[in-house]
């Protein structure tokens, strides 16, 4: 069933102290139930603060993790690790790791493929840059990236997956991309899953790149936009709040 609450999902980065983390949550706790799923990922370093600190339905996850669950892989995070200790989702293949950390589409399906083996649920990122989207090669790139990401995913594993679309410029810019840009993207991608799984109709589709408090809201609105996967405005608590509660 297509979920009628949206995913609001903060991808903190590589921001936040333990002081700014408990300031966060305790204004979270001071407020009222919001409408929306609560997600939030953290840097690694302060995922257990955050098991600890965080009111019960706002669930854990990490920004990345290995393609494998242990060996010698210096510095990695192993996906039966994070399943391990709790965690309920980790994020696949953000832009950031795909250019800073050139993650290939080979590499990211080895993770994806691992995180859900591993029971963990998974939100892959995909999304265009300028130069393809100007270049016409928007729908091409989305479906590169989707279909590799998914080449060892079984059809029972669809359930635990999420996609964010995330187009390259519209992250940390402040240059969202409008609700029709957006939904047309969501729409593409949905039906380049509709033979993979029954349920592709189901599966949560969230947007991101510079989703803030005042542009949230006529994006919520598209059909296919499920939630949003959120930077620079989740890391204020106040900020995550208005998200989480727009309808
Ligand atoms: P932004 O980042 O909201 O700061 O644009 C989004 C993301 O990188 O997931």
């Amino acid at each position: 069933m297509r979920r009628t609450r949206p995913i609001i999902a903060g991808n903190w980065k590589m921001n936040q102290t333990r002081e700014s983390i408990t300031a966060f949550f305790q204004f979270l706790k001071g407020q009222s139930l919001p409408h929306a799923e609560r997600w939030i990922a953290p840097q690694a370093m302060h995922l257990s603060l955050c098991q600890q600190l965080a009111p019960s339905d706002v669930k854990i996850g990490a920004q990345n993790c290995s393609w494998e669950n242990s060996g010698a892989l210096t510095g990695e995070l192993s996906p039966a690790g994070l399943a391990d200790l709790g965690l309920h989702f980790t994020i696949i293949g953000h832009s950031e790791r795909r250019s800073l950390f050139h993650e290939s589409d080979a590499t990211i399906e080895r993770k994806l493929t691992r995180a859900l083996d591993a029971g963990l649920n998974v939100i892959l990122c995909v999304g265009e840059t300028l130069n393809e989207r100007e270049a016409g090669e928007t729908e091409q790139i989305l479906a590169i990236q989707v279909q590799s990401a998914l080449a060892n995913v079984a059809p029972q594993q669809m359930e635990r997956l999420l996609i964010a679309y995330e187009p390259v410029w519209a992250i940390g810019t402040g240059k969202s991309a409008t609700p029709d840009m957006a939904q047309t993207a969501h729409a593409f991608i949905r039906s380049l899953l509709s033979d993979r799984a029954a349920q592709s109709a189901d599966l949560p589709i969230l947007y991101g790149g510079s989703v803030k408090p005042d542009n949230i809201q006529e994006l919520l609105r598209c059909p296919d936009i499920d939630g949003a996967l959120v930077g620079g405005a989740s890391l204020k608590a106040a900020d995550y709040h208005a998200l989480c509660s727009a309808k």
